[in-house]
């Protein structure tokens, strides 16, 4: 093991394939489980003719709704008291404990179009998909019963939330702005398609698993089984990108165990890339109304950000886009809604910083309308509304180094160079701009536990339930207890992502470092007290194995646990940070790129400089795919996906991607934890499809306030004349 400071301890793994990821495992006698999609929705089904599939040579079994009893698959109160029906605000953290909002083969109700009807099983995937292809189905058009709970909350859909600054002074109003935004449906598009293999032995099921979150799973699944959650166990210890899609627990997990229950062999379903865009969750489209009101210095008087977001019939989940308006800004008065309607479609679910990604290219992309307005810099009007404290929660922040970041980002980027008047600049006969935009995001902590092992037998174990869902937790323990304990690199093995572990949050909302990193420190203490008990007078660098011969024992095993974080602290939690982009215009052609990206990001004390930056970047490439290219689609008529491949959705390849600067401000965060550091994961998006459209705006004259950016909307008129 190299030093994991600078190198990813499972890079080797990784890239010579022996890391093992769900569908990987094939046990003997493995069989493969597919899906059959409804292709229109809401529907019932009429009928499925199975014969042809089942007499298919290599075709195990077929499953549909007729099939529920025969597979123990129900819905009861314990497996709905999991679903997802009251995600708000508040519950965004706790996503991933809860289970599916609806359980498909259930019934003859198709919720939606892509709602999975049947199941086949087969020896070989080949064989499977051929079975689907012989599946006879008839549907009949359908409309959903009234009785479906409309929006439930008492508050945050539909109510206004209010933020006021009552001490804020400002001039006479002269400026009134009033712009709609809207984002699109996205698909996350892990590189690790999901997939659950389920083996049982003498009334245990494991599963492998590709999840965020191993122990919401065991308790899903357990509860769909009618087991104890002992009786079952999940193991993920590669993940290969979440980034909310694995987030939640689906129906395919529990499936996965249910059908290699009854058939008596190991099942691996496996979900395709069209299963995913319906069965793994989306990010909805977005309409954003974004008021704002200020006086000839900038100085907000008004920021009224109104959002109108769709959910599933069933499930409660949406995109929570105007949570950074509550508290990012100062404003007079600050108001917040989100109106939440129900239609037949796949239920949405969180999607790397969802709310403040969406949210975030509205409010940034009218703050740079207004600039525009006041004749401003973009930078000297946030900085003119900076909050220097959370105003909705009336807390202090623990710690915001916002400022910094702009300073950071705006010297590193060129930003005195930039002309306010668009199309000012050129480069090689393209247009070329600048421009920029805020970056915030929650910083939570849960109570999280960390178990070492040391023997005189081998290496020094560390292990927790977590997953590294390739944000770099297996580095992060690595280093911390090499760098705490003095151990070799090559004495360390990390042991991630499995159910029978010690408790640890989901990998999601970027939390794990700060819940988890705190109670691998507890341990390391925890297990140099110990020694120091056992043996209080070993020279100053005896080696750990050598303190524990000296002491005459064979193992010690200590466990550390963190406490996350809670309100009763009285501050606020957030990391922050600032995007400057370059793009580059070819306007005959109307093809907008992305030149050069600078972030500068406030998330505390940074732990390992190689990970955070990359995380930065993985945020940025999701901001370019987002600005420019990513565009889900449904049929108007039978609302089915349209985009649920890689050909019919563009994300960003190499070519795609500029030159990224992540600067980090790097200061430390006291009231977060020991380490002083907050998580890096989500807050390298939000922002950047803003600043993308911001530096087009200053490369062209023509707003985008629709994404992704699209040709039509950055050329004018004349250039489609040709
Ligand atoms: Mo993430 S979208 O919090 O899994």
């Amino acid at each position: 093991m190299t030093d994991p400071s600078h190198y990813r301890v499972d890079a080797y793994a990784k890239v010579t394939g022996r890391a093992e990821y769900a569908a990987d495992v094939k046990p003997q006698g493995c069989l493969i489980a597919l899906a059959l999609r409804a292709v229109m929705g809401p529907a019932r089904i009429v009928a499925i003719d199975t014969a042809k599939a089942c007499a298919l040579t290599g075709v195990v079994d077929v499953f549909t709704h007729e099939d529920a009893d025969r597979l123990g698959w129900k819905s009861t109160p314990a497996i709905d008291a999991l679903s997802a029906e009251h995600l708000g605000r508040d519950a965004l953290g706790d996503a991933a404990s809860k289970g599916p909002a609806y359980r498909p083969l259930i019934s003859q109700e198709v919720l939606f179009a892509g709602q999975w009807i049947a199941i086949v099983v087969a020896e070989t995937i080949e064989i499977a998909r051929e079975a689907l292809s012989l599946m006879q189905v008839e549907l009949a058009a359908w409309t959903p019963p009234q009785s479906f709970p409309i929006w439930p909350g008492p508050f945050f859909a539909g109510d206004m939330q209010h933020a006021f600054d009552t001490t804020r002074t400002i001039g006479p109003l002269t400026i009134y702005q009033r712009e709609t935004y809207q984002t699109p449906m996205q698909l996350h598009q892990p590189m690790e398609p999901t997939a659950t293999t389920a083996i049982w032995q003498g009334g245990r099921v494991t599963l492998h698993d590709s999840t965020q979150g191993v122990q919401a799973v065991r308790d899903y699944v357990a509860a769909s089984l009618d087991l104890s959650a002992d009786k079952v166990r999940v193991q993920s210890p590669y993940v290969g990108g979440g980034f909310g899609a694995k987030n939640q627990v689906w129906p395919h997990q529990a499936l996965a165990a249910h059908l290699a229950r009854v058939i008596g062999r190991p099942v691996c379903m496996q979900l395709t890339r069209a299963d995913m865009a319906v069965a793994s969750g989306h990010r909805s489209e977005t309409r954003q109304i974004v008021e704002l009101e200020a006086d000839a210095q900038g100085r907000l008087g008004l920021l009224r950000h109104e959002s109108h977001v769709p959910t599933s019939l069933k499930g409660g989940f949406f995109e929570p886009c105007g949570l950074n308006s509550l508290l990012l800004y100062k404003a007079a008065r600050i108001e917040v809604s989100h109106h939440v309607t129900r239609h037949p479609i796949p239920t949405p679910t969180p999607f790397r910083a969802p709310g403040e990604t969406p949210g975030s290219f509205a409010l940034e992309t009218a703050l740079d309308e207004l600039a525009c307005k006041l004749g401003q810099d973009p930078v000297a009007l946030r900085m003119q509304n900076f909050a220097t404290r959370d105003h909705y929660h009336q807390r202090a922040w623990s710690s915001n180094d916002l400022s910094e970041c702009y300073r950071l980002g705006a010297e590193r980027i060129g930003w005195h160079l930039r002309n306010p008047t668009p199309r000012q600049r050129e480069r090689d006969g393209r247009l070329v701009g600048l421009g920029m935009a805020t970056t915030a995001y929650p910083a939570p902590a849960l109570p999280a536990s960390v178990r070492l092992s040391l023997s005189d037998a081998g290496a020094l174990r560390v292990e927790t339930s977590a997953t590294d869902i390739g944000t770099g937790m297996r580095t992060l323990l690595a280093q911390q207890v090499i760098a705490t304990l003095g151990v070799n690199p090559a004495d360390v093995e990390v042991v991630l992502g499995d159910s029978t572990l010690p408790d640890a949050p989901t990998a999601g909302r970027s939390k794990s470092t700060a819940s988890v990193l705190p109670a691998a420190a507890q341990a390391c203490r925890a297990l140099l007290t110990t020694l120091d008990q056992w043996d209080p007078h070993p020279p100053g660098n005896t080696a750990l194995h050598e303190r524990l011969r000296r002491a005459g024992r064979h193992e010690l095993t200590v466990e550390g646990r963190s406490a996350g974080l809670s309100a009763d602290k009285g501050l606020s939690f957030y990391s922050f940070g600032a995007h400057f982009v370059e793009v580059e215009l070819d306007e005959p052609i109307s093809r907008l790129r992305v030149t050069r990206v600078v972030s500068a990001i406030d998330c505390g004390r940074i732990l390992n400089q190689r990970l955070a930056t990359s995380q930065i970047r993985g945020g940025v490439t999701f901001g370019i795919g987002m600005a420019i290219m990513e565009h889900g689609l449904r049929h108007p008529a039978s609302n089915r996906i349209l985009t649920d491949n890689f050909a019919d959705y563009a994300v960003p390849v190499h070519a795609d991607v500029p030159e990224i600067e992540v600067v980090f401000s790097n200061k430390s965060d006291a009231a977060m934890n020991e380490l002083g550091a907050r998580g890096v994961g989500e807050i390298g998006l939000p922002g950047l499809a803003a600043a993308i459209g911001n530096a087009a705006f200053n490369a062209c004259g023509r707003r985008g306030r629709s994404l992704p950016l699209s040709p039509e909307a950055l050329c004018c008129p004349r250039d489609l004349r040709g």
